[in-house]
C-alpha cells in the first residue's frame, strides 16, 4: 500500500510510542545484530540501536525507507519484503513492531524467512495487532459501507488469534517464551477527526473505490457510528487489541543417522 510518510509520523506517532516497552522484551544487548522487520520510519529500530545493538531495518515500502534513511543517520535500511527478504548472514534477534499484520499473504512464509535470517537460539520478539482489534472502528466502516449502498470494505490486515499465532510460530521452528494478548486503548492525539483520520491513515486501500464525492459523507457517517464507543471527552480512543510474543528459534534437529535412526540409539 502507498504510505502518506509525512502524515504517518507526526500524526500517528502513537504507533512508535507505544513499540517503546517491546524493546525491554527484546533486551537487545551491545554489539548484536537486530533485523527491524518492517522498520517503517525507523523510530523502533533506532531505539534498539541505542542500546549498542547493531540494526538493520527492512520495510517494503520504498518511501519508508527513504524516511528511514534520512531520519537515522549511521543506521542500515533496504527495502524488502517480508515474505521474500533473506540476509547474508545470521541475525541474533529479529523485532517487529505494529507491522506483521499487514503482512497478510502467507503470515508463514514471514515466520519462515525470520527463521532463515536467525542463528539457532536467536529471538524473534513481536507485537502486531491481535484477534479483535479495531472491532468498533472495523464496525463502523463496514456499516458505513452498506448504508451508502457500496460493497464490503478491502481490510488490509491479518488479526491472528493468540492459539492461530503460537502454532505458526511452533510449526516454523520457534520455541514460544511469552505471548501476551491485551486490549490497549490508545489515544489518537493527533487523528483530531478521530475514526475518520483513522481510515484514511490506514484503511486508505478501503477508499480506493469509492466516488471522490463519496468519501466525505461516508467517512463523517463513519464518525458517527464509531463515536458512541470510542469519542470520550478529551478525545478519540483506538481499540486497538494487541499480540506480543518472544520466541526463540530452536535449535537445528539432528542429522538424520545411517540406517533411519533419528536419535541417539541409546535413549
Ligand atoms: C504501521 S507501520 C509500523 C512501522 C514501524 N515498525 C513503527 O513501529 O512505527 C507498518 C509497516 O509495515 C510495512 N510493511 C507492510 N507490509 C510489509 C511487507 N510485506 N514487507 C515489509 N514491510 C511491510 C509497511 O510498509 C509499514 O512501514
Amino acid at each position: 500500500m502507498n504510505w502518506a510518510v509525512t502524515t504517518y509520523d507526526s500524526a500517528f506517532g502513537y504507533v512508535s510510542a507505544h513499540g517503546a516497552p517491546l524493546v525491554d522484551l527484546l533486551d537487545p544487548q551491545p554489539g548484536e545484530r537486530v533485523i527491524d522487520l518492517g522498520c517503517g520510519t525507523g523510530a523502533f529500530a533506532a531505539e534498539i540501536a541505542e542500546r549498542g545493538a547493531e540494526v538493520l531495518g527492512i520495510d517494503g515500502a520504498p518511501e519508508m525507507i527513504a524516511q528511514a534513511t534520512a531520519l537515522n543517520p549511521g543506521l542500515s535500511f533496504i527495502v524488502g519484503d517480508a515474505h521474500e527478504f533473506t540476509v547474508g548472514e545470521s541475525f541474533d534477534a529479529v523485532a517487529s513492531n505494529a507491522a506483521l499484520h499487514w503482512m497478510t499473504r502467507d503470515p508463514d512464509a514471514v515466520i519462515a524467512r525470520v527463521h532463515a535470517a536467525l542463528r539457532p537460539g536467536g529471538r524473534f520478539v513481536g507485537e502486531l495487532g491481535g484477534a479483535g482489534n479495531c472491532a468498533e472502528l472495523i464496525a463502523a466502516m463496514q456499516t458505513a459501507w452498506r448504508v451508502f449502498g457500496l460493497g464490503e470494505p478491502e481490510l488490509p490486515w491479518y488479526f491472528p488469534s493468540p492459539a492461530e499465532y503460537a502454532a505458526r510460530l511452533e510449526e516454523g521452528g520457534f520455541t514460544l517464551r511469552l505471548l501476551e494478548h491485551a486490549d490497549r486503548p490508545t489515544r489518537m492525539t493527533e487523528g483530531p477527526n478521530g475514526a475518520a483520520d483513522w481510515v484514511r491513515a490506514y484503511a486508505a486501500r478501503a477508499l480506493g473505490d469509492v466516488p471522490p464525492e463519496m468519501v466525505e459523507p461516508l467517512l463523517e457517517r463513519v464518525n458517527e457510528l464509531a463515536a458512541p464507543a470510542l469519542r470520550r471527552e478529551s478525545g478519540w480512543v483506538a481499540d486497538y487489541v494487541r499480540l506480543r510474543f518472544a520466541a526463540v528459534r530452536k535449535a537445528d534437529g539432528p542429522a538424520p543417522m545411517p540406517g533411519g535412526l533419528l536419535t541417539d540409539p541409546l535413549i
